[in-house]
């Protein structure tokens, strides 16, 4: 008879437990210890879910999305985000996977620019320019981590000191990174920075992204829409010309959806020279608020991704440099195009285009930037 209770009263609390989360997932966050470092620094990754029960996988390596799931038309959720296996792809690898990027993310040509009467040489690591903020940039350092409480989702922000002439950049700088992993399905980044003396700045986000889930397979079926009817054309170092041309009647127009690899070989200069997309658009209605900029479905799972931001520029790289030689998670062998990035920033080589919106800041000033991936199926 006791026995009898018993398992009434456990099957009634199981039930109110149930009840109480409404059935479903609860939104949590939980640290581990994802690897060490030579000098034996742990990093750790912080698993974040939300109440849908979608996750994402972040390390305090360079702030690095290492995983991030989503769900389909049968909501069925996939890691959606390229990655390597384990710590030591991130410290080796080059292809930036997942990271924050800085201090300047993209490319400044030769590495110089002028503040206030000043020429600042940086550190070179891409033919003869700086690339995402030079040779030891914002993804290979090791970033502060603290949990945060947020009713949207769980949350957590990362936060990385770079010292005055990191790089050659100058000023202390501090920048923060808060990931939300929403509620209804959005990943939120939310930038903050400060300085101590006036500096340049443009940090990004570099998940490469590939919606069907299945990373042995090109992304060129995805279909892409993009809000900008320009895009600034390169030359052969990939430095902006300092020009915008028109997206009309080119390759490069995705006001319309259409997919990445309908046009992707035609016989047009700018991809030949990028070997591909890996260019920035300049996106419509820039006036620091955050719209919608652009959109991607992959028609086998239904998946859909739109992206938000409050910057003027977003960098489309198709994944030109992956060639099979990368190994990722699951010991899969990335071939070419098999992820593509949607890098909401400022437009390349901005210190050096005076015309252009201004990526300095000054001590005293607060740099706020906000970019959401939202994740649904149709
Ligand atoms: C950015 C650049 C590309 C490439 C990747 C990293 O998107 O624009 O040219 O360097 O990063 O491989």
């Amino acid at each position: 008879m006791k026995k009898i209770i018993f398992l009434i009263l456990l099957a009634l609390s199981c039930f109110s437990a149930y009840a109480l989360s409404g059935g479903k997932e609860k939104a949590m966050i939980e640290k581990n210890v994802y690897g060490k470092l030579q000098d034996g620094t742990e990093i750790y990754v912080y698993t974040l879910k939300n109440d849908k029960g979608a996750e994402a996988k972040i390390i305090n390596y360079g702030a690095t999305v290492v995983s991030l799931t989503a769900p389909d038309r049968n909501g069925k959720y996939s890691d959606i985000v390229l990655g390597w296996e384990n710590l030591q792809g991130y410290v080796n690898g080059s292809t930036y996977f997942g990271a924050i990027v800085g201090r300047y993310g993209n490319r400044i040509a030769k590495g110089k620019f002028t503040l206030d009467g000043k020429t600042y040489q940086l550190s070179i690591n891409d033919g003869q320019n700086t690339l995402h903020g030079g040779k030891i940039g914002f993804d290979k350092r090791v970033w502060k981590s603290e949990e945060v409480k947020s009713k949207l989702g769980s949350a957590v922000k990362f936060t990385y000191v770079s010292p005055d002439g990191e790089e050659g950049f100058p000023g202390t700088l501090t920048l923060s990174v808060t990931y939300t992993l929403m509620n209804n399905n959005e990943l939120k980044l939310e930038y903050k920075a400060t300085t101590d003396k006036p500096t340049i700045l443009n940090p990004t986000h570099h998940s490469y992204f590939n919606l069907s889930g299945d990373f042995k397979k090109p992304i060129l079926d995805h279909i892409l829409q993009i809000n900008a009817d320009e895009f600034t054309p390169v030359d052969k170092g990939l430095i902006p010309t300092g020009v915008f041309e028109k997206v009309e009647g080119t390759p490069m127009d995705f006001r319309k959806p259409t997919a990445i690899g309908a046009r992707i070989n035609d016989n047009f200069e700018q991809l030949k020279i990028a070997g591909g997309y890996d260019h920035n658009f300049v996106l419509r209605n820039y006036n620091g608020k955050v719209r919608e900029v652009a959109d991607v479905y992959e028609p086998t799972t239904g998946r859909h991704m739109e992206v938000f931001t409050d910057q003027p520029g977003i960098q489309f790289y198709s994944g030109n440099f992956l060639n099979g030689t990368q190994i990722g998670k699951d010991g899969i062998a990335y071939p070419h195009r098999a992820g593509f990035c949607l890098e909401t920033q400022h437009y390349p080589d901005s210190p050096n285009e005076p015309k252009w919106p201004s990526v300095v800041l000054k001590p005293g000033q607060t740099f706020h930037s906000t970019t959401i991936y939202k994740f649904s199926a149709k």
